[in-house]
């Protein structure tokens, strides 16, 4: 099979170049010829700054700008690469924008947690026409590592877990982001990343060594890559990490042999931040040429700060250690972007537009609705919420006051000021009593306490705000305690004393392990940092104007020690069967004799706190048992599954009901569970629909023991459910 997809993906790649050339191609190419070396590696080099980069754009040194979002600066810069350069080649602006530029959403994660691909575009859309009417026309989003270990601090930028959902999340994107054509003014190149297996980081440490194999690589890391490079994808970054030994910035099997050969995908291809120089630290480069050498040959296009292509290209490709022909495969790769963006004819940005676009209302709607969808209700004892009788509440919590904390990671361009608050949106629903409590999330300081608890007797309920400030998530940001931060439990106990509804809400970047503070509370609803609209999502939920729907993207641990645990994992063989022995049922002075005999944790025993897909309601749901349309099918065949879901509570509300598949018997052992669709079903009080899931047996390929790509014919099982741990089996075939 590989050797199939090469030869596939070669013959794709000799029959586009044989192709007649489309506009842009031979525009690329009339342009190249006229460069001199040097200009060509002006293009493949990428900086971060604005206006003290003049000079540098002047001379056609800088192909790509970063981190510059004023628009008169950009400007500034565009300027002297256009009139002042001696090709005018325009310069691509970047930043990251990766959930919102000005109105922030969700973070990733939490968009993720929407189960809603259409609300992650519509989402990607708003933050492409605010971005773009900055001068921003590239995004390093999205980010598509699968992670499955939230002790690394990066699972608040991905789509968590699984990645068929990491699929739907990032194509929905890629779609949002770059619109129906890049030359639309409001059109951002997307760049999927990182590639690859970064979220793999042993102990969930960032930037740690990765041990994936390549049938891994293929059948959990790869999937969204592909998924979004077949979606037109513009750009791609390399991953910090290394895999089993070989920095992905430095090789030449992900970046040319699968990138380019087997996927024939013909996007541009930029290192992350000095990844290219950070090989000297890996071991897998000499020095900085050496680096630059072994990154264009493995098939890199630009050089994100490393500066090291920009110092050394010319020398290598006198020395013969880098061809002209690499340089121009790279510099090809850039131009058509910068074309296809429509950069030559309209390089500069319309100053006063961004004040226009910036935080419209209805940017800012979308953005509360996408908050309202990614909370997931976790506990409801007594149906505590929602809060719809209470009349005094106490609000208490370090995140309930905490503009710039809610809007979580990555929101470098969303301005506090324009955040709303939980406790200003509750303050428009309720009599509020406001006490804090603690500062910030670390906040140790109990001094408070004591004016909390009884200003708590004072109130009909109290809703308490925990969880992260935002630093503590995100990049460099790997925490090997995963329990709240400072006295945040105690002050939720401290609480709980004066015997009133208690209500959480954890607003963080990641899966905590919050098990302790479910025991001290009514209700918890988890918000993955909400963004901009956060107060008014929450308030309405608190409130009963919305229902939660949102349902987990990751699993939730009851200890860290858990880590990394994921819902699609192999059985073993020797799977928990509810037989173990846990810690204090071992008798003292117990006998050598294994104890359970099984995949498990003496201590925290086996399963884990919440599943993934797990998300409770203010209504209930009722699942008919599945009807396949064929038991037996052909490996062509469509599978149709048609199953009634009925609300059987008193809210109007929506489930996300969910389509797992297990492989019974393969050449290489399968997932115990795979998500295959979801879906998400509104219904009002009582009714009930008949809901059909169609799945073409081919996407039950899987890469085997051969290293092929495909569906092996057996016995399978699927369950429709609201979670990854419910429902019933039914069995069909596969002949
Ligand atoms: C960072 C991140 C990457 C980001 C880039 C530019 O180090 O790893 O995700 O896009 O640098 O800011």
């Amino acid at each position: 099979m590989k050797i199939r997809n090469i030869i596939l993906g070669t013959v794709m790649l000799i029959a586009a170049s044989c192709a007649p050339k489309n506009e842009t191609e031979r525009k690329v190419d009339e342009l190249l010829s006229r460069m001199t070396l040097r200009e060509k590696v002006g293009q493949m080099n990428q900086l971060s700054g604005g206006a003290w980069l003049v000079d540098q754009a002047a001379r056609g040194e800088v192909g790509s700008i970063l981190n510059c979002v004023d628009p008169s600066e950009i400007n500034a810069v565009q300027k002297a690469a256009v009139e002042q350069s001696r090709l005018g080649i325009p310069i691509l602006v970047s930043r990251d924008v990766i959930h919102g530029f000005r109105t922030i959403f969700p973070i990733p994660l939490g968009q993720a947690a929407t189960f809603d691909p259409a609300i992650v575009e519509q989402g990607a859309r708003i933050s492409a026409i605010e971005a773009t009417a900055s001068g921003v026309r590239w995004t390093f989003s999205p980010m598509l590592d699968v992670a499955r270990d939230p002790r690394w601090g990066r699972v608040a930028e991905g789509s968590g877990e699984d990645p068929y959902l990491d699929v739907q999340m990032g194509v929905a994107m890629v779609k949002g982001y770059q619109g129906a054509d890049l030359s639309d003014p409001t059109a951002m190149a997307a760049c999927i990343k990182h590639f690859v297996g970064y979220g793999a980081a042993e102990g969930g440490r960032d930037y740690n060594s990765t041990m994936i194999s390549e049938r891994s690589l293929r059948n959990t890391y790869f999937p969204a890559f592909k998924a979004t490079a077949e979606a037109g994808a513009a750009t791609l970054m390399t991953s910090f990490n290394e895999i089993d030994g070989i920095p992905s910035t430095g090789n030449r099997w992900l970046l040319k042999d699968v990138l380019r050969d087997e996927w024939g995908w013909d996007g541009m291809v930029v290192t992350d931040w000095n990844s290219a120089g950070e090989m000297i630290a890996h071991g897998f480069s000499r020095d900085l040429k050496h680096s630059a050498e072994q990154a264009i040959n493995a098939g890199v296009d630009m050089d994100m700060m490393s500066y090291g292509f920009i110092q050394y290209v010319e020398e290598l490709v006198k020395e013969g250690k880098v061809s002209e022909k690499e340089i121009d495969r790279a510099v090809r790769n850039i131009l058509k972007l910068k074309f296809e963006l429509g950069l030559f004819e309209n390089p500069y940005v319309d100053e006063t537009l961004s004040a226009k676009v910036d935080y419209a209302p209805e940017h800012l709607a979308a953005a509360k609705q996408a908050a309202v969808e990614s909370a997931i209700l976790l506990q409801n004892r007594n149906n505590v919420l929602p809060l719809d009788k209470a009349r005094t509440i106490l609000v208490t919590g370090p995140l309930a006051d905490a503009p710039y904390e809610q809007m979580g990671t990555w929101a470098f361009d969303g301005q506090k000021e324009y955040t709303v608050t939980p406790l200003a949106a509750l303050r428009e629903e309720y009599d509020v009593i406001w006490e804090p409590g603690l500062e910030y999330s670390r906040d140790k300081d109990k001094s408070s306490f004591a004016r909390v608890r009884a200003a708590a007797s004072r109130a009909d309920a109290a809703v308490v705000f925990v969880g992260e400030e935002a630093i503590l998530s995100g990049e460099a940001h790997s925490l090997s305690d995963l329990n709240l931060q400072g006295a945040q439990s105690e002050l939720i106990a401290e609480v709980a004393k004066a015997g009133k509804p208690v209500v959480v809400v954890v607003m963080a970047g990641r899966p905590l392990t919050i098990e302790r503070d479910l025991a001290n509370c009514d209700a918890m609803l988890y918000s993955f940092h909400p963004g901009t609209m956060g107060g008014p999502a929450l308030a309405d939920l608190i409130k009963g104007k919305a229902v939660p729907s949102g349902k987990l993207p990751m699993t939730f641990l009851r200890d860290a020690g858990q880590a990394p645990f994921y819902y699609n994992h192999n059985n073993t063989g020797r799977p928990c069967n509810g037989t173990e022995t846990l810690l204090e049922d071992i008798p003292v002075a117990a006998g050598q004799t294994s104890l359970g005999c099984t995949s498990y944790y003496l201590d925290t025993g086996y399963g884990p706190l919440f599943p993934f897909g797990y998300g409770l309601s203010y209504s209930s749901f009722e699942y008919d048992k599945p009807v396949l349309e064929k038991n037996v099918l052909g490996c062509d065949d469509v599978l149709r599954v048609n199953f009634t879901l009925r609300n059987t509570g008193k809210y109007e509300a929506t489930e996300v009901a969910q389509l797992y598949v297990q492989d019974l018997v393969g050449s290489v052992v399968r997932p115990v569970k795979e998500l295959k669709r979801f879906q998400r079903v509104s219904l009002a009080p009582g009714e009930s629909r008949t809901v059909t899931f169609e799945l073409p047996v081919g996407e039950l390929a899987f890469w085997n023991i051969d290293m092929k790509y495909l569906v092996e014919p057996g016995d399978f099982r699927l369950w429709v459910a609201g979670d990854s741990a419910s429902g019933d089996a039914v069995e069909f075939v596969v002949e």
